[in-house]
């Protein structure tokens, strides 16, 4: 079971989308279909969250607008660039909220979370809470001064808002009070120990990257804190209706996007069975399936010869919500496997900066396809060659040249040409029979 992370429908899609994440695990998929492997390789759109919101705010339109139009070119940026997915799905189709619901009802019922009251930042020329990007400030471990509200993007802290020192709203630019909102907190620090023994375990027995494990033990170290899964805001999945309280209520963004891997899956096998094609592909015949067969990829499985190995491809900012967040979701409950290994990459920054959707500095895969048509595979080489893996890495157009240049054209251009000569000259044309 392979999953790509859920690119946000709030822009095109980028290079540091492909090199952080599509690429790898893109090979990695193929390389699997090779070997004659069940695999399952599933990606969408992530339609919730304040993402979504603020760019539907900044182009003075509706939050389903934003995704609609951002879907399609994303959809279409991937496979035009040839990401062999199974199904390339949406968090804001039915099955995902109906998956996220349910999800939300089984951790209620589990006793998985704790309804906290507590004060929340509230901006009152908008009279709207500030989660998340809603709000931004100093950000306390690495005093970079443009941290949002759940996290930090320069030193990848997890972060509630009121850590942040001097915070302010990203909707009016004025410095937020503090009001009393309740809301449902999932228990992580309960789960403390179980994940860091999940964690020890399983990244000592796959050869977890050392920059993920790095950060996984700095959050274990620093101690996991409850972290509340949901929020005040009208877009977003509902708490479901018969909770009390649940009014005015959505879930978190991280909490329903990893969720869409599972409702890609459901909604992969549902088009199988039926002989449809609204949203999968055909890279692979899945031969006669049921609508329930999404369960073998996903549920606890005793039977050790058919255990599904769940990988999760994602870029470094991701890393805390694959390998502790939804690990304890999943785990909390008890129905479902957890990841076997997160292969995070570093960031690819674009001629010595980092790349910003908001700050338009990107190389856009729907402008390159147009600048370059059919050349796809020269930008999949060098973002390959060059691949974040273990630390950031810089594009530059003078080194997409060079590579295409001395090492596609003079190297391999080269070697093909001369076998196909001397092929023509000995062999009449013909590769030869093996001795
Ligand atoms: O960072 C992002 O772009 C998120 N939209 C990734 C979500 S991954 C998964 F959890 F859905
Ligand atoms: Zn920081």
């Amino acid at each position: 079971m392979i999953t790509a992370a859920l690119p946000y429908a709030n822009g095109p899609l980028h290079i540091g989308h492909l090199a952080g994440a599509y690429i790898a695990a893109d090979i990695y998929a193929r390389y699997l279909r090779l070997q004659g492997k069940d695999v399952v390789f599933v990606c969408g759109s992530d339609e919730h969250g304040a993402a979504i919101t603020i760019k539907a705010k900044k182009e003075n339109t509706t939050p389903k607008e934003i995704v609609d139009k951002y879907h399609a070119i994303i959809r279409k940026s991937f496979e035009d660039f040839g990401i062999a997915f199974d199904i390339y799905h949406r968090t804001s189709e039915q099955v995902h909220y109906e998956t996220s619901q349910e999800f939300f009802r089984i951790l209620n019922e589990k006793g998985a979370f704790e309804i906290i009251e507590s004060e929340q930042y509230y901006d009152q020329t908008a009279q709207q809470f500030l989660a998340d990007r809603y709000i931004t400030g100093t950000c306390p471990k690495c005093a970079n001064e443009n941290a949002y509200g759940d996290q930090c993007e320069k030193c990848g802290s997890s972060l509630n808002p009121t850590d942040l020192i001097h915070p302010k709203s990203t909707i009016s630019g004025d410095t937020p009070v503090l009001k009393k909102t309740k809301h449902w907190f999932l228990k992580l620090d309960e789960q403390q120990e179980g994940i860091k023994k999940w964690l020890e375990e399983t990244s000592e027995k796959n050869n977890w990257k050392a920059h993920v494990i790095g950060q996984c033990k700095s959050w274990i170290n620093d101690g996991l804190r409850p972290r509340a899964m949901t929020r005040d805001l009208d877009w977003g999945i509902p708490v479901p209706p018969e909770i009390e309280g649940s009014e005015g209520k959505v879930l978190y963004v991280w909490l329903d996007a990893p969720i869409g891997y599972i409702s890609a899956t459901k909604q992969l096998f549902k088009e199988k069975a039926n002989n449809k094609t609204e949203f999968s592909y055909n890279h692979r015949d899945f031969g006669n399936v049921k609508e329930e067969d999404w369960q073998k990829y996903w549920k606890i499985n005793n039977d050790d010869d058919d255990k599904t190995e769940l990988i999760h491809f994602i870029g470094k900012d991701n890393i805390v919500f694959h390998c502790i967040t939804f690990p304890a979701i999943l785990k909390a409950t008890e129905q479902y496997i957890l990841p076997d290994n997160v292969p995070a990459n570093e960031f690819m920054n674009l001629e010595g900066d980092k790349i910003s959707t908001s700050r338009n500095w990107a190389v856009w895969v729907h402008g390159y396809i147009k600048d370059f048509p059919e050349q796809q595979d020269i930008l999949r080489y060098v973002l390959c060659a060059n691949a974040p893996e273990t630390k950031d890495n810089d594009f530059t157009w003078k080194d997409f040249q060079a590579k295409n240049n001395n090492e596609l054209v003079a190297i391999l251009g080269n070697f093909i040409n001369r076998t196909l000569v001397l092929t023509h000259k000995y062999y009449g044309g013909k590769v030869p029979a093996l001795h």
